[in-house]
């Protein structure tokens, strides 16, 4: 498989493109205008119809799609008819709203099964969801909106995370009243039952209009490239990209991913526990698979509550078979001991992934030995909200795998590691991760911003996709990811823009100027360090750092609360007036300062920061 793709990737696609159903064949498989592809031109689909009626009629109609389980305890079974029923409810409703094809919608939910259900919805009707991750403030909340021109929010009164309400409808009428001009109506599940405001003529409850709807809804047969999508993610710049996915080849790939990586079987439970909010959740709980028939498991909450046992008693109650987390989940399970994975049967697992930044070994082995009882294959994924997709990872029984690695890219996938000017680095050299072929799920473009897609993407190495990430492949082939190269940093598996923590820092009416940078966490991988003025003649008094973490909280969630605040007189800067962020980096690690440090302009300052953050 391997070898045939990669003689002809276009004839390897396409033959998988052909399992899906097509309302109308595609007549080229890739249109290829660098940096822009189009998939499966001329085809007709829709990925929701392929998820849904495509599967009933395989004969999978009663058979469980979602499993849903809240954090307080209430629990769901949704078969695949049901499930069609709901969604058809919702599209009539959202098309009731004037929702048509091509508008954008936002979902801002918990993890509750209407949000799945109106992420299926819109792309039964072609509307472009963004879905935003429940954890993001207001103010974020509002300039995604205003990005993508939403026209209709949906939501809930509240989501349930470790015994606390999260108020998700305040948060969107905060943002509503900073000015969305474009949307018209917000859309509440009615989830916590606490007491919120409903604006007259815009917020309805979703148990008000949607059941009252019909459960059958006329498909629209949508382009192949037609936007599926838009998630919004941290580039280098202060302003977040809203990345574009379309129909045809994100559903081709995501679907086979599922069956390569994941070894689906019918009988299989499937439990990727990301937030719907990220690509994962995207891409491995809702759309990959269920164009695959899979029973997915969904759970609304946090893994410690009401004890830290929560996951491993899910995984037992629900006889899950596969389960994909986070290096930084199993991290925290490592920290919290045996005891609360040892209170449960564990035996129905037989494959475990890892996603979202690089695994240490030592975590490796733990989930390897204490989750998987040495039984289970660990897939390690690398991939992207770019990429739409898993590209790098082991086939479980065909890759051996080494703790650590991702091992080797799928199948038509062509990825190398090369040097500053291109050339593909020697065996355990480290150098940059490009994509040197298009692939069907990558992105099309970053929404308005198409200069930015070229330059973000396709500037650094000509005619190949830049990553960002820095990696080395082993003398076998193995490629370890060392982690990103620009000014993205990975907390606790959520990527952050270090420029949009400082833009957030410097909007702050008493700071002149900020410097982040991520500093080496062994739980969350990288916690955020601030290096801050302040502007003259503002004194430091003792709530400073609280006040300036809880400023960052309010531009962005909570999601991006530095860890530490560092005030100082002035930065480290070259005499050209560049921060040096290597010195910052080492200093915020404890690190002594190594390398040239002459073009400082002041050494005094170093000696000033270096008190603040003691030397390991
Ligand atoms: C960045 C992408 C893909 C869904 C979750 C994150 C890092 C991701 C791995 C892995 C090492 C990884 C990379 C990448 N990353 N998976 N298996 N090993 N690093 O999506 O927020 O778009 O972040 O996460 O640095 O560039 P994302």
């Amino acid at each position: 498989m391997c070898h045939s793709a990669a003689q002809d990737p276009e004839s390897f696609w396409a033959a998988h493109a052909k399992s899906m159903h097509w309302f109308q064949p595609w007549t080229k498989t890739l249109e290829w205008n660098l940096p822009f592809a189009k998939w499966f031109v001329g085809g007709k689909t829709n990925i929701s119809y392929n998820c849904l009626e495509r599967i009933i009629d395989q004969g999978h109609g009663e058979k469980c799609a979602v499993i849903w389980e809240g954090e307080p305890g209430d629990s769901e079974r949704i078969t695949y008819k049901q499930l069609l029923a709901r969604v058809n409810r919702c599209t009539n409703a959202l098309r009731s709203l004037g929702v048509r094809q091509g508008d954008a919608v936002v979902i801002y939910m918990p993890m509750v099964p209407e949000a799945i259900v109106s992420m299926l919805a819109c792309a039964r009707i072609g509307a472009v969801h963004s879905v935003i991750f429940g954890g993001f403030s207001a103010e974020a909340i509002r300039d995604r909106v205003n990005d993508a021109s939403a026209t209709v929010i949906i939501t809930a009164d509240g989501g349930f995370r470790r015994g606390k309400v999260v108020p998700l409808k305040a948060n969107i009428d905060a943002a509503l009243a900073a000015g969305c001009p474009s949307v018209t109506k917000v859309l509440v599940v009615q989830r916590s039952k606490e007491r919120v405001e409903m604006v007259a003529g815009r917020d309805l409850w979703w148990h008000d209009l949607v059941p009252g709807h019909s459960d059958k809804a006329e498909v629209a047969e949508l382009d192949s490239e037609a936007p599926l999508y838009i998630l919004y993610t941290s580039g280098s710049t202060g302003k977040p990209k809203g990345i574009v996915h379309t129909t045809g080849g994100y559903m081709v790939q995501t679907a086979l991913s599922v069956r390569t990586v994941f070894d689906l079987r019918p009988n299989d439970v499937y439990w990727c526990t990301a937030d719907v909010g990220w690509v994962t959740g995207h891409s491995y709980i809702v759309y990959g698979p269920l164009c695959n028939a899979a029973t997915v498991l969904v759970y609304e909450g946090s893994p410690d509550y009401p004890e830290k046992d929560r996951f491993w008693s899910l995984i037992e109650k629900y006889k899950v078979t596969i389960f994909y987390t986070a290096p930084t989940a199993i991290r925290t399970f490592m920290k919290w001991g045996e005891e609360p994975v040892e209170r449960h049967d564990l035996s129905s697992l037989r494959l475990l992934g890892t996603v979202g930044e690089p695994i240490n070994p030592e975590a490796w082995i733990w989930y390897r030995s204490t989750i998987g009882k040495d039984r289970c294959p660990i897939v390690d994924t690398w991939w992207q909200t770019e990429t739409g997709s898993i590209m790098i990872a082991p086939i479980p029984g065909v890759v051996a795998t080494k703790p650590g690695s991702a091992t080797k890219p799928l199948p038509g996938i062509d990825v190398a590691i090369v040097d500053a000017d291109g050339h593909e680095c020697p065996p355990d050299v480290g150098g940059f991760l490009v994509i040197r072929k298009p692939w069907p799920s990558m992105l099309r473009n970053i929404h308005n911003d198409p200069e930015r897609f070229k330059s973000q993407y396709w500037s650094e190495f000509p005619g190949w996709y830049f990553t960002g990430d820095g990696a080395r492949r082993d003398k076998d082939g193995y490629f370890w990811i060392m982690g990103r190269v620009d000014d993205v940093i990975n907390v606790a598996g959520h990527r952050l823009g270090t420029a949009e923590i400082e833009s957030s820092l410097v909007s702050h009416p008493t700071v002149a100027e900020a410097a982040v940078v991520g500093a080496p966490d062994e739980v969350r991988g990288e916690a955020i360090y601030a290096f801050v003025t302040l502007k003259t003649g503002i004194e430091t008094h003792s709530n400073t750092e609280s006040e300036l973490k809880e400023h960052v909280v309010k531009c962005i969630g909570a999601l991006a609360r530095p860890e530490k605040i560092i005030i100082t007189p002035s930065l480290p800067k070259t005499r050209s007036g560049k921060i040096m962020r290597r010195l910052l980096r080492n200093i915020a690690a404890g690190k002594a300062i190594h390398g040239d440090v002459t073009t400082l302009e002041d050494m005094n300052v170093l000696d000033k920061l270096r008190e603040q953050v003691p030397e390991e």
